[in-house]
C-alpha cells in the first residue's frame, strides 16, 4: 500500500485498543477455568483469533456477540484432542503458552505457523516442559514449529531458571506448574510483564511472586472471571511517538495499561527530555489517560532490566532516536533478534533507506539523532513484522516529499486492525 506522508500534525482523542498479551491470556484462563468467563474489550487481532480458534478447536465453546466474549470453561481436564494441527498463524504467545497448557493434557497436538513464526525458536518452551515430563518433537534439534506436544497426566514440578528474559517462557512454565504434582519455582533473569501471575490470581489461582522468583503449586483448579482488558502501550507507542515527532501534534491516549512491566517506554520519553502528560490513571485497572505534544528530544542509553520492559516498542523508539539531539545506545536486546523478523536488522535496513543513521549491533542499536528521514529508493517490506510496519507508517509521516510504498501492510492485522482508520482520525482532526 501508498502510505500517507507530509503530516502537518496530528491531534485529538483515540482509545487504543486492547492489550495483546492479557487477551490472549483471558480466553486460555477462561478456557481452562470452570465456569462462565466474559470479556470486555479484548483485541480483535489476528494473533488472538489464532488463540481463539485453537481453544475451540481444543473443545471450548467461545461465543462472540461483537461486543463481549463469553468463555464457557469447564476445566482444563476437559480439553479434548483436536482433530487436526493447529494453526498458531504469527502468533508465538499464541504457540508458547499454549504448550505450557498441552504439556499435561495426555494426548497429542501438533502445532504449525507461518513462515515468521516457524524460524522463531521453541525449544525455550520445549527444554522446561520436557524437563516437567511432556514429550515435544520439532523440526530440527533447535525444536521449530510443525512441533508436536505429547502432553503427560503426570508431570512434575521443577526448579528452573530461565536462561532467556522471555514472559512467553515464564507463562508456559507456570501453565504447566498449574497441572503438576509439587510446588515449582521458576526464577527470572529479569522482571518480564506480569499478566500471567496476575490474572492467575483473578481467576482464583495460588502463585507466590517475590521479585524475580515464583512459587507455583500444583492441582489448582481456576474459576471462571468477568475481564476488562485494558489498551495495549506497545499500541499506543506509535502515537506516543507520533505525537512526539510529527510538528504541530497533540494527542490524548485513553485507557492506555500502565502495569509496571509495561512502562518502560515512558521512562525513555521522560529521559529524552519530551512532554508527557499522564492526565488520569485508574489504579484498579491499571490504565492512564496520557498526553503527548511536539517536542524537543535527546539521546538516551536503553539497556539492562529495561529492556524487557520496552521490548516491543524498541522499534518504535528507534525512530523516536533518529529525531533526537544526539546519539542514543540500545544494549542488552539480542531478543529483538527472534521477533517476527530481526529486528535489530529490519530496524536498521528500513530506517536507513529512509536517510537515518542506525548502527546495528550484537545486542542492539547505535541511533545518531537530528537525521531527516526521506522517501526510500524501494518499497519496504513488513517481512510479515506488524510492529515494523505500524513503524515505517509513522515514519513516512515525517517525509515531506516522494512516495513510499510498504508491502506486505496486512502484517498490521495481527496487533492493530484500525491502525489505518485511527492514523486518519487523528490525520483529520487539525
Ligand atoms: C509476550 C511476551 C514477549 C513479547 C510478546 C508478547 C507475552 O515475548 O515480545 O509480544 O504476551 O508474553 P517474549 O516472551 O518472547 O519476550
Amino acid at each position: 500500500m501508498k502510505l500517507k506522508i507530509n503530516s502537518q500534525g496530528l491531534k485529538g482523542h483515540l482509545k487504543v485498543p486492547g492489550d495483546k498479551s492479557i487477551s490472549h491470556r483471558s480466553i486460555m484462563f477462561g478456557s481452562i477455568a470452570k465456569g462462565k468467563t466474559i470479556i470486555h474489550d479484548i483485541l480483535r487481532g489476528e494473533d488472538v483469533l489464532s488463540t481463539i480458534e485453537a481453544f475451540r478447536a481444543l473443545g471450548v465453546e467461545i461465543e462472540d456477540d461483537g461486543q463481549v466474549i463469553t468463555v464457557h470453561g469447564q476445566g482444563i481436564s476437559k480439553l479434548k484432542e483436536p482433530e487436526k494441527a493447529l494453526d498458531m498463524g504469527n502468533s508465538g504467545t499464541s504457540t508458547r503458552l499454549l504448550s505450557g497448557i498441552l504439556a499435561g493434557l495426555p494426548f497429542e497436538t501438533t502445532l504449525f505457523g507461518d513462515d515468521s513464526l516457524s524460524k522463531r525458536p521453541m525449544d525455550r518452551v520445549a527444554t522446561p516442559l520436557q524437563m516437567m515430563g511432556a514429550e515435544i518433537v520439532g523440526q530440527t534439534d533447535k525444536v521449530k514449529l510443525p512441533m508436536t506436544i505429547k502432553g503427560s497426566a503426570h508431570l512434575k514440578a521443577i526448579d528452573y531458571v530461565l536462561p532467556v528474559a522471555s514472559a512467553q517462557v515464564k507463562s508456559a512454565v507456570i501453565f504447566a506448574a498449574l497441572q503438576a504434582e509439587g510446588l515449582t519455582k521458576v526464577v527470572e533473569k529479569e522482571k518480564t510483564r506480569s499478566h500471567t501471575e496476575e490474572m492467575l490470581v483473578q481467576f482464583g489461582g495460588e502463585i507466590k511472586v517475590s521479585d524475580k522468583t515464583s512459587l507455583v503449586p500444583g492441582g489448582q483448579k481456576l474459576m471462571g472471571q468477568e475481564v476488562t482488558v485494558p489498551g495495549d502501550i506497545s499500541s499506543a507507542a506509535f502515537w506516543l511517538v507520533a505525537g512526539l515527532v510529527v510538528e504541530n501534534s497533540e494527542l490524548i491516549l485513553e485507557n492506555v495499561g500502565i502495569n509496571e512491566t509495561r512502562t518502560g517506554i515512558l521512562e525513555v520519553i521522560q529521559a529524552m527530555g519530551s512532554q508527557l502528560e499522564i492526565l488520569e490513571q485508574d489504579e484498579v485497572a491499571k490504565a492512564a489517560t496520557l498526553k503527548v505534544k511536539a517536542s524537543q528530544l535527546k539521546g538516551t542509553e536503553i539497556s539492562g532490566d529495561l529492556i524487557p520492559r520496552l521490548i516491543d516498542e524498541l522499534p518504535i523508539i528507534a525512530l523516536l532516536a533518529t529525531q533526537g539531539e544526539g546519539k542514543t545506545i540500545i544494549r542488552d536486546a539480542a531478543e529483538l533478534k527472534v521477533k517476527e523478523t530481526d529486528r535489530i536488522a529490519v530496524v536498521a535496513d528500513a530506517l536507513n533507506s529512509m536517510g537515518a543513521n542506525i548502527e546495528p549491533t550484537d545486542d542492539g542499536m547505535i541511533i545518531q539523532g537530528g537525521t531527516k528521514l526521506h522517501a526510500p529508493e524501494n518499497a519496504i517490506n513488513t517481512l510479515g513484522d506488524h510492529r515494523i510496519g505500524m513503524m515505517v507508517a509513522i515514519a513516512a509521516l515525517l517525509v515531506e516529499n516522494g512516495e513510499i510504498e510498504l508491502e506486505r501492510a496486512e502484517a498490521i492485522q495481527t496487533s492493530y486492525p484500525s491502525f489505518f482508520d485511527d492514523l486518519e482520525k487523528l490525520s483529520e482532526n487539525l
